[in-house]
């Protein structure tokens, strides 16, 4: 893309954002702030385009990056397939309220829940993920085979290995290593061999648009010759785990990586969830422009100065590397900006920039959350507006008294 292309893409999202919010203003007059809003005709046409992107690879919901049930119910009725959940209790909970195909992305050592599964119903509903065997110790024998899911690391490792870049997930990196485990579990009459999943986050994750354009080179040198090595080594690895058992599944990628990891041919599906919401991290990307879909709206209650106004709360960062990054960012209106001192503060958060000066008591800020899911463990609901209406009110996972992780 060139970076006049690039200028005017940054531009109209900018407009439609500041657009958007007046619309979801309106929307939501009567309600007073703090509160959560997710845009439905953003969040839909975004769910489209994941599946647009995966050109017909089935796209698995990651649902640490939804966290509401009713969302969730919406992009599996868009399309989506299955759950790519975050933890056990969560995929038991899922399963038992009917949710079909549900694999926990990241290993587990709940005892009382893996012997929930071992034993219930929902062992023909979830998949746990293993890397190793001391994992595989703990799920206990049941009335039947537990479905797991070989995760083996898909990060890049240049200079022979004396350079890692990626996730630090599993320990298994060869077909070698991967077949072992499979072995083993194959093994064992207690378990079944499921699935594969290989996460390229140093792809699927970084954006390869920073704001920093030298940096934003040096990334898209770094993800395409990760992508190079890694569509050799998925191959060998699958081929290999194959010649061992049969694979219902081989799972790789996420939001930001979804056309290069379906083109993989041994690739079965794809993972995603942020690309719905599309938070302030997914700004970042060349390959697609998502539509912000969620938003927090906070009050101003204090004018400590002329040029800065100050709304309650606000002190949401999202997880990651501690970073200027990973605050929230203030969207509406336009050209307000976090103090550097202070951040997005516990209780209230000093906004600047030239639109802080028009800002009144009892005037509402519009911010953005870094990350998708994050955000629903602030707030008990989620108030849905689509067509400039207020369509409806749903809980978070939060607000059904569930807080995983
Ligand atoms: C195993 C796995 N797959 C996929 C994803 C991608 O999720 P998202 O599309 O929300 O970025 C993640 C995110 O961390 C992950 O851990």
């Amino acid at each position: 893309m060139s970076p006049t292309k690039r200028g005017t893409l940054a531009k109209r999202t900018a407009d439609s954002v500041q657009a958007l919010l007046q619309a979801l203003d309106a929307a939501t007059a009567d309600l007073d702030p703090p509160f959560a809003v997710v845009d439905l005709d953003a969040f839909d046409a975004n769910a489209a385009d994941l599946l647009r992107r995966a050109g017909g690879t089935p796209v698995r919901l990651a649902s640490k990056s939804v966290r509401c049930r009713a969302l969730a119910d919406r992009a599996l009725g868009a399309g989506l397939r299955g759950i790519l959940a975050f933890t056990l209790p969560e995929a038991l909970w899922l399963a038992g309220a009917g949710a079909e195909d549900v694999v926990v992305a990241y290993p587990t050592v709940d005892r009382e829940a893996l012997r929930e599964l071992a034993d219930g119903a929902a062992r023909e509903r979830v998949t746990v993920m293993v890397d190793c065997r001391e994992q595989l110790d703990l799920i206990p024998a049941g009335a039947g085979p537990v479905r797991v899911c070989i995760d083996v690391d898909a990060g890049w490792w240049p200079l022979g290995g004396r350079v890692r870049i990626g996730a630090k997930r599993s320990p298994l990196r060869t077909p070698e290593q991967a077949t072992a485990l499979a072995r083993e579990v194959a093994r064992r009459p207690g378990l079944k061999l499921d699935g594969l999943l290989m996460y390229e986050a140093q792809i699927a994750g970084v954006g390869d648009r920073p704001r920093n354009p030298v940096l934003g080179a040096a990334v898209r040198v770094m993800q395409r010759a990760s992508a190079h090595e890694l569509a050799a080594r998925r191959a060998a690895v699958v081929a290999a785990v194959r010649a061992v058992a049969p694979l219902r599944f081989v799972n790789g990628g996420g939001t930001g990586s979804i056309e290069r990891t379906a083109a993989e041919p041994v690739v079965t599906e794809v993972a995603a969830g942020s690309g719905l919401l599309a938070p302030a991290l997914f700004d970042a990307y060349r390959a697609f422009a998502p539509r912000p879909a969620a938003f927090f709206a906070l009050p101003v209650v204090r004018r400590p100065s002329a040029r800065v106004a100050t709304v309650l709360g606000g002190g949401y960062p999202a997880s990651g590397p501690a970073g200027r990054d990973r605050l929230p960012r203030p969207a509406l209106p336009a050209g307000l900006r976090l103090d550097r001192q202070e951040g997005a503060g516990e209780v209230q958060t000093p906004l600047l920039g030239p639109a802080a000066a028009d800002l009144r008591i009892g005037d509402r800020v519009w911010m953005r959350h870094a990350k998708a899911g994050e955000l629903c463990e602030r707030f008990d609901v989620l108030h849905l507006v689509q067509g400039g209406r207020r369509v409806a009110t749903v809980p978070t996972y939060r607000g059904e008294g569930r807080s995983f992780l």
